[in-house]
């Protein structure tokens, strides 16, 4: 068998990656790297910061950031500076803002090494948006997520509306569509498919249909000579 293999998910806003990868990750007793959140908790505290400058205090804020980050009972948790904000960077405001300051390449930067050092001993499913075209180009295996902005529109509708936010389906649509904007036209690391990726419609499929799709990739890798 392979030494465990860092498996990146890439793919837009509401894909289903982090579903997907939270399954696969109890699958195969691996850690889940979930990299949005890394965005989303600085966003919470350039957010709690006021500072009018974003860019300026998203820049001094990740440079100083201590995370600390781990699985508990198939959840993600993070911390920022000794503070829990994992019930906090959840809601449409944060995944916004998250995808405003991911696009200053100073912040991606001071990310960087965060992440590849969360994922140093491998066992890793790591979601995000450049994980397998900058962050793990060396992956042993990558995928691509994606899915119709109708279909991912309503994902995100019954995520939010289960967590009894306000919604308003147009909004998220509109939403989502600004935000892959954001985050496939920025200069630094944009949304891509990787190369040698496996890419993942998920439009019409199953959340179970998907895992072992991908399940069976991730094996095929593990156990091949
Ligand atoms: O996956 P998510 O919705 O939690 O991510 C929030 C934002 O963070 C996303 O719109 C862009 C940014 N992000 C990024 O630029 N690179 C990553 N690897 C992960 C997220």
């Amino acid at each position: 068998m392979k030494k465990k293999p860092v498996v990146t998910i890439d793919g837009p806003a509401g894909s289903g990656k982090s579903t997907i990868s939270r399954l696969l990750a109890a699958r195969f007793s691996f850690f889940y790297l979930d990299t949005g959140a890394l965005y989303r908790a600085l966003a919470y505290l350039v957010d709690e910061d006021g500072r009018e400058d974003i860019e300026k205090a998203a820049t001094e804020i990740s440079g100083n950031a201590r995370f600390e980050i781990k699985n508990e009972n198939g959840a993600f948790l993070i911390s920022v500076n000794g503070k829990d904000v994992s019930a906090h960077i959840r809601s449409e405001k944060m995944g916004l803002l998250a995808s405003k300051i991911s696009a200053i390449p100073a912040v991606r930067q001071n990310l960087l090494e965060i992440q590849r050092g969360l994922a140093a001993r491998g066992g890793v499913i790591a979601e995000g948006r450049d994980m397998g075209t900058v962050v793990f180009p060396e992956a042993g295996i990558k995928f691509y997520m994606e899915a119709s902005v109708k279909k991912r529109a309503h994902r995100r509708y019954l995520e939010l509306a289960s967590r009894k936010e306000a919604v308003n389906i147009a909004e998220i649509e509109s939403d989502i569509i600004r935000r892959d904007r954001q985050d496939k036209e920025r200069a630094t690391a944009p949304l891509r498919i990787p190369k040698k990726a496996i890419v993942i419609d998920t439009t019409d499929k199953s959340i179970p249909e998907v895992v072992e799709e991908m399940s069976l990739a991730i094996e095929r890798y593990m156990y091949s000579p």
